[in-house]
Protein backbone atom coordinates (compact mmCIF):
# COMPACT_ATOMS: atom_id res chain seq x y z
CA UNK A 1 0.00 0.00 0.00
CA UNK A 2 1.53 3.39 -0.57
CA UNK A 3 2.27 5.69 2.38
CA UNK A 4 0.06 8.74 1.15
CA UNK A 5 -3.06 7.50 -0.19
CA UNK A 6 -5.29 4.87 -0.41
CA UNK A 7 -6.54 4.49 -3.70
CA UNK A 8 -10.43 3.10 -5.03
CA UNK A 9 -11.59 1.56 -7.59
CA UNK A 10 -14.73 2.84 -9.48
CA UNK A 11 -16.38 -0.81 -8.75
CA UNK A 12 -15.78 -0.37 -4.93
CA UNK A 13 -16.80 3.08 -4.78
CA UNK A 14 -18.69 5.72 -6.21
CA UNK A 15 -20.75 8.73 -5.19
CA UNK A 16 -24.49 7.77 -5.65
CA UNK A 17 -25.45 10.89 -7.52
CA UNK A 18 -24.31 12.91 -10.62
CA UNK A 19 -22.47 16.27 -10.77
CA UNK A 20 -25.58 17.22 -12.81
CA UNK A 21 -27.84 16.27 -9.72
CA UNK A 22 -25.55 18.22 -7.34
CA UNK A 23 -24.53 21.71 -9.82
CA UNK A 24 -27.62 24.00 -10.58
CA UNK A 25 -26.26 26.35 -13.10
CA UNK A 26 -25.57 29.13 -10.73
CA UNK A 27 -23.27 26.35 -9.75
CA UNK A 28 -21.59 25.96 -13.25
CA UNK A 29 -21.56 29.77 -13.48
CA UNK A 30 -19.62 30.00 -10.56
CA UNK A 31 -17.13 27.40 -11.39
CA UNK A 32 -16.16 28.19 -14.10
CA UNK A 33 -15.32 31.81 -13.63
CA UNK A 34 -19.08 33.48 -15.62
CA UNK A 35 -20.07 34.81 -12.30
CA UNK A 36 -18.23 37.80 -12.10
CA UNK A 37 -20.32 39.30 -8.78
CA UNK A 38 -17.85 40.46 -6.04
CA UNK A 39 -20.29 38.53 -3.27
CA UNK A 40 -17.62 36.47 -1.70
CA UNK A 41 -20.48 33.58 -0.15
CA UNK A 42 -22.46 32.22 -2.76
CA UNK A 43 -25.61 30.35 -1.87
CA UNK A 44 -26.86 28.07 -4.44
CA UNK A 45 -29.23 25.12 -4.19
CA UNK A 46 -27.33 22.80 -2.44
CA UNK A 47 -23.60 24.69 -2.12
CA UNK A 48 -22.46 27.82 -0.30
CA UNK A 49 -19.66 28.68 -1.86
CA UNK A 50 -16.57 30.69 -0.50
CA UNK A 51 -14.65 32.01 -3.12
CA UNK A 52 -11.11 31.92 -2.74
CA UNK A 53 -9.23 35.49 -2.38
CA UNK A 54 -6.06 36.01 -4.06
CA UNK A 55 -4.49 38.16 -1.00
CA UNK A 56 -6.12 40.33 1.88
CA UNK A 57 -4.53 42.92 3.37
CA UNK A 58 -4.61 44.69 6.89
CA UNK A 59 -5.52 48.44 7.99
CA UNK A 60 -2.22 49.49 7.15
CA UNK A 61 -2.18 47.57 3.56
CA UNK A 62 0.09 45.10 4.50
CA UNK A 63 -0.74 42.02 2.83
CA UNK A 64 -1.15 39.55 5.42
CA UNK A 65 -2.89 36.40 3.71
CA UNK A 66 -1.89 34.66 0.21
CA UNK A 67 -4.46 31.83 -1.25
CA UNK A 68 -4.35 29.99 -4.55
CA UNK A 69 -7.63 31.15 -6.71
CA UNK A 70 -10.33 29.70 -6.99
CA UNK A 71 -13.23 28.70 -5.07
CA UNK A 72 -14.45 26.67 -2.17
CA UNK A 73 -18.12 24.67 -1.86
CA UNK A 74 -19.57 23.27 1.43
CA UNK A 75 -22.56 21.08 1.22
CA UNK A 76 -25.92 21.82 2.19
CA UNK A 77 -27.68 19.80 4.50
CA UNK A 78 -30.92 20.25 2.52
CA UNK A 79 -34.50 18.65 2.90
CA UNK A 80 -34.46 17.06 -0.31
CA UNK A 81 -33.37 14.18 -2.03
CA UNK A 82 -30.07 14.45 -2.90
CA UNK A 83 -29.64 15.15 0.88
CA UNK A 84 -31.08 11.82 1.74
CA UNK A 85 -29.10 9.61 -0.40
CA UNK A 86 -26.15 11.38 0.06
CA UNK A 87 -26.59 10.19 3.95
CA UNK A 88 -27.98 7.11 3.41
CA UNK A 89 -24.78 6.02 0.49
CA UNK A 90 -22.21 7.52 3.06
CA UNK A 91 -23.78 5.30 6.38
CA UNK A 92 -24.14 2.14 3.91
CA UNK A 93 -20.66 2.96 2.98
CA UNK A 94 -18.28 3.70 5.86
CA UNK A 95 -17.04 2.53 8.69
CA UNK A 96 -18.99 3.96 11.53
CA UNK A 97 -15.81 5.83 12.80
CA UNK A 98 -15.54 7.42 9.35
CA UNK A 99 -18.41 8.89 8.82
CA UNK A 100 -17.75 13.47 9.89
CA UNK A 101 -18.47 14.98 12.82
CA UNK A 102 -17.22 18.30 11.24
CA UNK A 103 -18.83 21.45 10.86
CA UNK A 104 -21.37 20.59 13.82
CA UNK A 105 -21.99 23.24 16.01
CA UNK A 106 -22.24 27.13 15.86
CA UNK A 107 -22.47 28.20 12.52
CA UNK A 108 -22.46 25.27 11.10
CA UNK A 109 -25.35 22.89 11.92
CA UNK A 110 -26.53 22.65 8.23
CA UNK A 111 -23.36 21.31 6.82
CA UNK A 112 -22.57 18.24 5.50
CA UNK A 113 -18.77 16.84 6.32
CA UNK A 114 -18.24 17.70 2.68
CA UNK A 115 -15.82 20.69 0.90
CA UNK A 116 -16.01 20.76 -2.68
CA UNK A 117 -12.65 22.58 -4.46
CA UNK A 118 -12.95 24.17 -7.54
CA UNK A 119 -8.63 24.82 -8.87
CA UNK A 120 -7.53 26.06 -12.13
CA UNK A 121 -4.09 26.01 -11.61
CA UNK A 122 -1.60 23.77 -9.22
CA UNK A 123 -1.66 24.36 -5.52
CA UNK A 124 1.13 25.72 -3.63
CA UNK A 125 2.94 22.88 -1.17
CA UNK A 126 0.53 22.45 1.99
CA UNK A 127 -0.70 20.16 4.36
CA UNK A 128 -3.96 20.70 6.14
CA UNK A 129 -2.63 19.12 8.45
CA UNK A 130 -5.48 15.92 10.02
CA UNK A 131 -5.14 17.28 13.80
CA UNK A 132 -5.37 14.52 16.56
CA UNK A 133 -4.04 16.14 19.02
CA UNK A 134 -6.87 16.29 21.96
CA UNK A 135 -5.99 19.48 23.14
CA UNK A 136 -5.83 21.32 20.27
CA UNK A 137 -9.48 19.78 19.06
CA UNK A 138 -11.07 20.73 22.78
CA UNK A 139 -9.68 24.12 21.85
CA UNK A 140 -11.24 24.26 18.44
CA UNK A 141 -14.58 22.98 19.54
CA UNK A 142 -14.76 25.25 22.67
CA UNK A 143 -14.18 28.30 20.23
CA UNK A 144 -17.18 27.81 18.11
CA UNK A 145 -19.33 30.56 17.93
CA UNK A 146 -21.23 32.32 15.47
CA UNK A 147 -19.50 34.96 14.92
CA UNK A 148 -16.25 32.75 14.56
CA UNK A 149 -17.74 30.68 12.03
CA UNK A 150 -15.12 30.20 9.42
CA UNK A 151 -11.94 28.59 11.58
CA UNK A 152 -10.01 25.94 11.67
CA UNK A 153 -12.65 22.92 11.08
CA UNK A 154 -11.66 21.00 8.14
CA UNK A 155 -8.31 21.02 9.49
CA UNK A 156 -9.26 18.17 11.71
CA UNK A 157 -9.84 16.21 9.26
CA UNK A 158 -6.98 13.25 8.88
CA UNK A 159 -7.68 12.41 5.46
CA UNK A 160 -10.70 13.07 2.60
CA UNK A 161 -12.40 10.61 0.25
CA UNK A 162 -11.63 12.12 -2.84
CA UNK A 163 -14.23 11.95 -5.91
CA UNK A 164 -13.38 13.79 -8.97
CA UNK A 165 -16.03 16.09 -10.78
CA UNK A 166 -14.29 17.85 -13.38
CA UNK A 167 -10.90 17.96 -14.38
CA UNK A 168 -8.15 15.74 -16.08
CA UNK A 169 -8.31 12.59 -14.77
CA UNK A 170 -5.06 11.38 -16.62
CA UNK A 171 -2.84 13.92 -16.18
CA UNK A 172 -2.97 15.41 -12.93
CA UNK A 173 -0.50 14.43 -9.80
CA UNK A 174 -0.16 15.23 -6.53
CA UNK A 175 3.53 14.87 -4.79
CA UNK A 176 4.11 14.47 -1.38
CA UNK A 177 7.55 15.22 0.46
CA UNK A 178 9.39 14.55 3.42
CA UNK A 179 10.91 17.20 5.31
CA UNK A 180 13.56 18.35 7.54
CA UNK A 181 13.27 18.80 11.37
CA UNK A 182 13.81 22.78 11.03
CA UNK A 183 10.80 22.83 8.31
CA UNK A 184 8.59 20.35 10.49
CA UNK A 185 9.60 22.53 13.96
CA UNK A 186 8.33 26.13 11.71
CA UNK A 187 5.32 24.54 10.97
CA UNK A 188 4.38 23.34 14.60
CA UNK A 189 5.34 27.12 15.68
CA UNK A 190 3.87 28.59 12.87
CA UNK A 191 0.24 26.55 13.70
CA UNK A 192 0.33 27.32 17.00
CA UNK A 193 0.41 30.95 16.60
CA UNK A 194 -2.25 30.51 14.16
CA UNK A 195 -4.45 28.79 16.63
CA UNK A 196 -3.54 31.28 19.78
CA UNK A 197 -4.41 34.12 17.17
CA UNK A 198 -8.05 32.59 16.14
CA UNK A 199 -8.83 31.97 19.66
CA UNK A 200 -8.21 35.42 20.63
CA UNK A 201 -9.79 36.96 17.26
CA UNK A 202 -13.06 38.39 17.78
CA UNK A 203 -14.10 37.25 14.10
CA UNK A 204 -12.57 34.59 12.48
CA UNK A 205 -12.26 34.83 8.45
CA UNK A 206 -9.02 36.39 8.44
CA UNK A 207 -7.01 34.85 11.01
CA UNK A 208 -3.69 34.76 9.81
CA UNK A 209 -0.01 33.83 10.96
CA UNK A 210 3.37 33.75 9.54
CA UNK A 211 6.81 32.19 10.52
CA UNK A 212 8.77 35.48 10.55
CA UNK A 213 6.78 38.54 10.22
CA UNK A 214 9.59 40.36 8.71
CA UNK A 215 10.49 37.87 6.25
CA UNK A 216 7.41 34.82 5.89
CA UNK A 217 7.81 32.20 4.15
CA UNK A 218 5.16 29.77 5.58
CA UNK A 219 1.58 31.01 6.64
CA UNK A 220 -1.40 29.44 8.54
CA UNK A 221 -4.58 29.81 8.19
CA UNK A 222 -8.62 28.63 8.26
CA UNK A 223 -7.90 25.41 6.68
CA UNK A 224 -4.37 24.68 5.65
CA UNK A 225 -0.92 25.48 6.31
CA UNK A 226 1.55 26.54 3.25
CA UNK A 227 4.57 27.40 1.58
CA UNK A 228 4.48 31.31 0.71
CA UNK A 229 7.87 30.92 -0.58
CA UNK A 230 9.04 28.04 -2.34
CA UNK A 231 12.65 29.08 -2.76
CA UNK A 232 13.13 29.35 1.25
CA UNK A 233 12.20 25.67 1.59
CA UNK A 234 13.24 23.89 -1.52
CA UNK A 235 15.82 21.78 0.11
CA UNK A 236 13.85 21.28 3.32
CA UNK A 237 11.78 18.67 0.82
CA UNK A 238 12.42 15.45 -0.99
CA UNK A 239 9.22 14.14 -2.79
CA UNK A 240 8.82 10.92 -1.72
CA UNK A 241 6.09 10.06 -3.61
CA UNK A 242 3.75 10.41 -6.37
CA UNK A 243 -0.06 9.38 -7.04
CA UNK A 244 -0.59 9.66 -10.75
CA UNK A 245 -3.70 10.75 -12.39
CA UNK A 246 -7.07 10.56 -11.01
CA UNK A 247 -9.69 8.19 -12.43
CA UNK A 248 -11.00 6.69 -9.37
CA UNK A 249 -11.42 7.92 -6.14
CA UNK A 250 -8.93 7.95 -3.28
CA UNK A 251 -7.95 9.09 0.42
CA UNK A 252 -4.68 10.80 1.15
CA UNK A 253 -3.11 11.68 4.37
CA UNK A 254 -3.58 15.60 4.27
CA UNK A 255 -0.98 15.86 7.79
CA UNK A 256 1.79 15.31 5.38
CA UNK A 257 2.87 17.74 3.12
CA UNK A 258 2.04 17.64 -0.80
CA UNK A 259 1.11 19.77 -3.99
CA UNK A 260 -1.92 18.94 -6.17
CA UNK A 261 -0.76 19.54 -9.75
CA UNK A 262 -3.73 19.49 -12.16
CA UNK A 263 -2.72 18.61 -15.53
CA UNK A 264 -3.82 20.36 -18.75
CA UNK A 265 -4.85 22.83 -15.80
CA UNK A 266 -8.43 22.98 -17.08
CA UNK A 267 -10.66 23.20 -14.41
CA UNK A 268 -10.71 21.05 -11.61
CA UNK A 269 -13.61 20.22 -9.36
CA UNK A 270 -13.25 18.03 -6.22
CA UNK A 271 -16.25 16.37 -4.02
CA UNK A 272 -13.94 15.67 -0.89
CA UNK A 273 -15.89 14.07 2.11
CA UNK A 274 -13.82 14.53 4.92
CA UNK A 275 -13.38 11.71 7.95
CA UNK A 276 -14.11 12.19 11.29
CA UNK A 277 -11.87 13.89 13.85
CA UNK A 278 -11.57 11.26 15.48
CA UNK A 279 -9.56 8.79 13.33
CA UNK A 280 -5.81 9.17 12.54
CA UNK A 281 -4.54 8.18 9.43
CA UNK A 282 -2.25 5.03 10.91
CA UNK A 283 -5.72 4.02 11.80
CA UNK A 284 -7.36 4.60 8.44
CA UNK A 285 -5.11 2.46 6.91
CA UNK A 286 -5.06 -0.51 9.43
CA UNK A 287 -9.32 -0.42 9.05
CA UNK A 288 -8.14 -0.64 5.06
CA UNK A 289 -5.81 -3.74 5.84
CA UNK A 290 -8.02 -5.57 7.20
CA UNK A 291 -11.08 -4.71 4.81
CA UNK A 292 -13.48 -2.98 7.34
CA UNK A 293 -12.57 0.35 6.16
CA UNK A 294 -15.94 0.25 3.85
CA UNK A 295 -18.93 -1.73 4.67
FE1 LIG B 1 -4.53 19.34 0.00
Amino acid sequence: MSENFIEFSNEELSLPFTIDDLFTDEDYELVYGNNTSNEQLVYTKNIIWCRNLTSHTNENGDEILKVAKGATGLFRNRPNKLSRIFWEWVKDTYHEDWVGDLFHGGYFENFAPVSILVWNDNSPWHMEPGETDANILKNIQSNIRQNKWWGPWWRVSTTVCNFRLLGDDKNSTIHFADITDEFYETILNTRQKFYDKWTKADGGFFVSAVNDENFPTFQSYGDSDQIINDEAWHNHMTVKEIKNGFESPFMLNLGNVHRVFVGDQSTRVTFRLHSSKTLDWKTIKEYKNTGILLK
